[in-house]
């Protein structure tokens, strides 16, 4: 990473009319629907953005949108790049930093996490209030990243209480159960285990996926707050463990979807 690779995909998506955002967007599995709720105005493809992550066949969709939604002018992602995939902690968080760069000054994060917590059902939604970082790296080991923040990133509140609260909030108006927890963010692509759930319960984890914690070590990196919203897809439980159902994942998620989009309506809204 260098300010130089940092300033050409800014001036690159500046000139394609990326210009004042005030809100960067997310969008992971359960909240892909949202850009049919965004006015478009640009829209490029990931392959088409100058330093950007190399795109893998799953990415053929993979776009940066800028818009407005809720008379806010947001930056969406729609689809995120994932270790699992083969990229590294710094090429995942590149886009945030990108996003900081244009101006955006909150980040709004979705994602799709399996309930290790049996008390949270399959479909409800879960905001993210901390995180267990079990990818085994860090998005901010690399040699130069005091010239983009502080190295020794404070983490004691990574998730924004003042945007949490809203979001509790508008959850509560809308008769929406949002529970609050602790996410694990593994590598994946294999599912966990009957022992590794039964060890994620034990360590104090309430969901588990395989995002969102390099995009929020990042933003915390940049001092750019951030909130996070889990889907849970499926119930973890390592006594009565039945096969993954990829298909069930997808389709819990999309059922989920009009709880998630309500949510991030209505806290772009207020922001
Ligand atoms: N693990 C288990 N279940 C899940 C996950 C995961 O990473 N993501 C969605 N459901």
């Amino acid at each position: 990473m260098t300010q130089e690779i940092l300033n050409t995909t800014t001036a690159f998506l500046k000139e394609k009319g990326f210009q004042n955002p005030q809100i960067g967007v997310v969008l992971g599995t359960g909240l892909g629907q949202l850009v049919n709720h965004l006015q478009v105005e640009v829209e490029i493809n990931y392959t088409d953005i100058p330093n950007f992550p190399v795109s893998t066949v799953e990415f053929h969709s993979g776009k940066l949108l800028f818009g407005t939604l809720e008379g806010k002018k947001v930056i969406v992602m729609q689809g995120r790049f994932h270790l699992y995939e083969g990229y590294s902690l710094q090429e995942i968080t590149f886009p945030v930093r990108v996003m900081k760069a244009l101006g955006v000054s909150s980040l709004l994060v979705s994602n799709a996490a399996g309930a290790i917590n049996l008390s949270y059902k399959k479909g409800d939604l879960m905001l993210l209030d901390d995180h267990i970082n079990l990818q085994g790296g860090s998005p901010l080991a690399f040699k130069n990243v005091s010239n983009f923040g502080e190295r020794f990133t404070d983490m004691c509140a990574p998730y924004d209480a003042n945007l949490n609260k809203k979001m509790l909030a508008i959850a509560k108006e809308n008769e929406i159960t949002l529970h609050k927890g602790v996410y694990a963010a593994v590598v994946g692509p294999q599912l966990e285990t009957r022992a590794e759930y039964r060890y994620l319960k034990i360590i104090g984890a309430d969901a588990v996926g395989m995002s969102t914690v390099p995009e929020v070590i990042v933003a915390n990196h940049l001092n750019l707050p951030v909130i996070a919203v889990s889907v849970l897809t499926d119930e973890c439980n390592p006594d009565d463990l039945k096969p993954v159902n990829i298909p069930e994942i997808i389709a819990v998620a999309g059922e989920a979807e009009p709880k998630m989009i309500t949510l991030f309506k209505g806290l772009i809204q207020q922001i």
